[in-house]
């Protein structure tokens, strides 16, 4: 890999799906937020992957791309601390899509086990589209064209980023070689100087007859520090590691989000699809009126009646929100019929509106002053269509695509 220290790369992209609700917050963006701080992180609304599902009603997507922006900046995603930009704004994502898709077996597409599950599902669009199958190449260029080593994704995206490390790597296997690879791997090392070549080989030999990943992981730590030896052979000595050719794309890892066990109104999970979500929007009244309509435990009809927060949704959101002493009132309270559902409910109401308070904040500042945000999203595109750039040169080049003027 060449000038990109790909293992402190994070890219991730969300789908344009409107305002945000708790779910997210807990679920992606607080990790996100805590993300920028530790990596280099590009963070993008994927508005090709919402076409590729929703192509007939293009006109929401604007105004989703928006409302979604300003969402993550409500939450603390910082246009300073990470790169935000918008998919389509950086069309290099395409053309790696399109070069990829030259080495890409449709097999390796459609046995994605979200291609034919989305198709059982939205079993109301013809989702018999090339675009469609195309969805998680589309998404391995998002990662590689920024080589970026970590994706943070939930569970359901892991089948997603396992393709991208196939392409990447068949990708290598066909581009990576050059003529004489071997002699000018050989001939790199020794520039590295007496003592570090010494190591080098030995980590080599070390990764390669046992398998040791330290080994692995301190060659490349090795070869990071290395100022005498110029790119390309930097590049050369990491492939070298591994046995192959220059890794041209390096192969990415998923960073699991935990599967986020924020609980909706009804206590399944917090989704849009099931309708039992409070947004990021949600005013204080708006977030009073969905918790106090919150179904409780079916025992309690009367406030006489004694019920168990073991079988309460209402007990699955103060798990998120209020502490111990307040959990072991609700226990007491709610078996005993000493408390009532409203009184119960009342610490949630105020946890979740405390929490909002300062988001709602910040995207009113946003939604006030809209140049703010497009001057972050310029930015990030400059910074994203820079690091995209680089990585297209040396794909050209290495699909026999550099043309001299
Ligand atoms: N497919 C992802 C989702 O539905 C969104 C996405 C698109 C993405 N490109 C990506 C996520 C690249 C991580 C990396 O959630
Ligand atoms: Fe649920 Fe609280 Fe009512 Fe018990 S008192 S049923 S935990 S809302």
């Amino acid at each position: 890999m060449s000038s990109v220290d790909s293992q402190r790369r994070v890219l991730s992209g969300m789908r344009p799906t409107g305002r945000l609700h708790l779910g997210h917050y807990h679920g992606v963006l607080k990790n996100w937020v805590k993300l920028q701080h530790e990596y280099e992180c590009f963070f993008f609304a994927a508005d090709w992957h919402a076409l590729t599902t929703h192509y007939e009603d293009p006109q929401s997507i604007e105004q989703n791309v928006w409302d979604m922006l300003i969402d993550w900046l409500a939450a603390g995603v910082s246009g300073t601390s990470s790169t935000m930009f918008i998919q389509s704004q950086v069309p290099e994502h395409a053309e790696l899509h399109l070069l990829m898709s030259m080495v890409t077996p449709v097999s390796w597409l459609e046995r994605v086990p979200t291609y034919k599950d989305q198709q059982e599902k939205l079993k109301d669009r013809d989702l018999a589209t090339y675009g469609f199958l195309g969805y998680p190449l589309l998404q391995s260029a998002d990662i590689l064209i920024y080589r970026a080593g970590q994706v943070p994704v939930g569970a359901d995206q892991v089948a997603h980023v396992e393709i991208t490390r196939e392409v990447a790597r068949r990708f290598n296997h066909l581009y990576g070689k050059e003529p004489g690879f071997e002699d000018k791997a050989e001939a790199a090392i020794k520039k590295m100087g007496k003592k570090a070549a010494k190591l080098y080989s030995s980590l080599r030999k070390a990764y390669q007859e046992q398998g040791d990943a330290d080994a692995l992981e301190t060659a490349r730590a090795l070869l990071k520090e290395q100022q005498n030896i110029t790119l390309g052979d930097q590049e050369r000595l990491f492939g070298y590691l591994e046995g192959g050719g220059k890794v041209i794309l390096p192969e990415p890892q998923a960073l699991l989000t935990p599967d986020s066990k924020m609980p909706g109104l009804d206590g399944q999970k917090m989704s849009k699809s099931y309708g039992n979500t409070i947004t990021l929007r949600d005013t204080t009244d708006e977030v009073s009126e969905k918790v106090r309509r919150m179904p409780t435990d079916p025992a309690r009809v009367r406030r006489t009646d004694p019920g168990n927060p073991d079988k309460c949704p209402v007990y699955q959101l103060h798990q998120v929100y209020t502490d111990k002493p307040i959990h072991d009132w609700v226990q007491e309270g709610c078996r005993s019929a000493g408390i009532g559902c409203i009184d119960c409910k009342k610490p949630i109401i105020d946890a979740i509106s405390a929490e909002l308070a300062p988001m709602q904040q910040r995207a009113a500042e946003y939604e006030a002053n809209p140049d703010a945000v497009r001057v972050i999203l310029n930015e990030g595109t400059e910074r994203a269509r820079e690091a995209a750039r680089d990585t297209l040169i040396e794909v050209r080049q290495a699909m026999g695509l550099q043309y001299r003027q």
